[in-house]
């Protein structure tokens, strides 16, 4: 197995120990065309992995009934809490002289373009795990944000939108921490070549095939997450970077910025 990146995010705990579910795993896989990471949602639709998004958008079903989530509703606030930059102010003022409708703001992390819709209602597919071996499939409740076609350009074609895995109430791992009763964390095994890479949401124990029997979050190293106000993206702290032991020229201002964010999508 060679597994290229392995980042193992730790979010605060925000649901108790107790009847804990177990944790769920999906295959990541990497689209030769746009180099972007994806994972199944449902259906045969696939979401593009955005480590950054504190959302999950997709492209709603033609004709689905909006309207299920009053802008008084917890989750509207929470679809509203980290508001893009550029794109309209959060919250539904607008919406809440028409329907009093929640709207949310859909991103693309690709193009920088964004667009209002409503949300809704939906499930991800995915198999619990014991660690070693898939246990079954389940579908796990989520609420996603509806955005339209348009914002899918420059995604994967097999992709109908963006699986936000940020610090944020309404991305992924929250929401399945939330719906499957697991902690609220994640690991993520992007691989640069072929074959998969996996995302295990709920945390650990993980053993590989090639070695049986060894837990491997404990074989890990870890480091501190840094959190920046404002902001449900994960950072941590860097003092320089090596790639194979080869220091890679950095100017040191650009460490220097209170932490560097993680981000699962390549800059262009
Ligand atoms: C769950 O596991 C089964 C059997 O290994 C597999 O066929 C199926 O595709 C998996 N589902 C997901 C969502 O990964």
């Amino acid at each position: 197995m060679s597994l290229v990146a392995l980042l193992v995010l730790a979010a605060s705990l925000a649901w108790p120990a107790s009847s804990q579910g177990l944790p769920v795993l999906v295959p990541v896989t990497k689209d030769p065309a746009t180099s972007l990471y994806t994972l199944p949602f449902h259906s045969g639709a696939n979401l593009v992995v955005d480590i950054t998004g504190p959302l999950v958008w997709s492209t709603c079903q033609p004709g689905h009934l909006p309207a299920k989530f009053p802008c008084t509703f917890p989750t509207c606030r929470l679809a509203n809490a980290y508001p893009v930059p550029g794109c309209h102010e959060p919250g539904c003022e607008q919406e809440r002289r028409k329907d009093g409708t929640c709207t949310a703001y859909t991103y693309n992390p690709v193009t920088g373009v964004c667009a209002s819709g409503s949300l809704d209602h939906t499930r991800f597919v995915a198999n619990t795990t014991d660690g070693s071996n898939p246990v079954r499939q389940v579908n796990v409740r989520a609420v996603a944000a509806c955005a339209p076609e348009t914002l899918l350009a420059s995604l994967p074609r097999s992709s109908t939108g963006v699986a936000g895995l940020a610090g944020s109430g309404l991305a992924l791992p929250a929401q399945v921490a939330s719906a499957q009763k697991v902690a609220n964390k994640f690991l993520l095994c992007l691989r640069l070549g072929e074959g998969n890479g996996v995302a295990i949401f709920g945390g650990g124990p993980l053993q590989l095939t090639a070695q049986p029997g060894v837990d491997y979050t404990q074989e890990l190293v870890y480091t501190p997450l840094v959190a920046k106000h404002g902001n449900p993206a994960h950072y941590v702290s860097v003092e320089s970077i090596a790639v194979e032991g080869a220091r890679v020229p950095v100017p040191a201002r650009a460490l220097a910025t209170g932490g560097v964010v993680l981000s699962s999508i390549k800059a262009h």
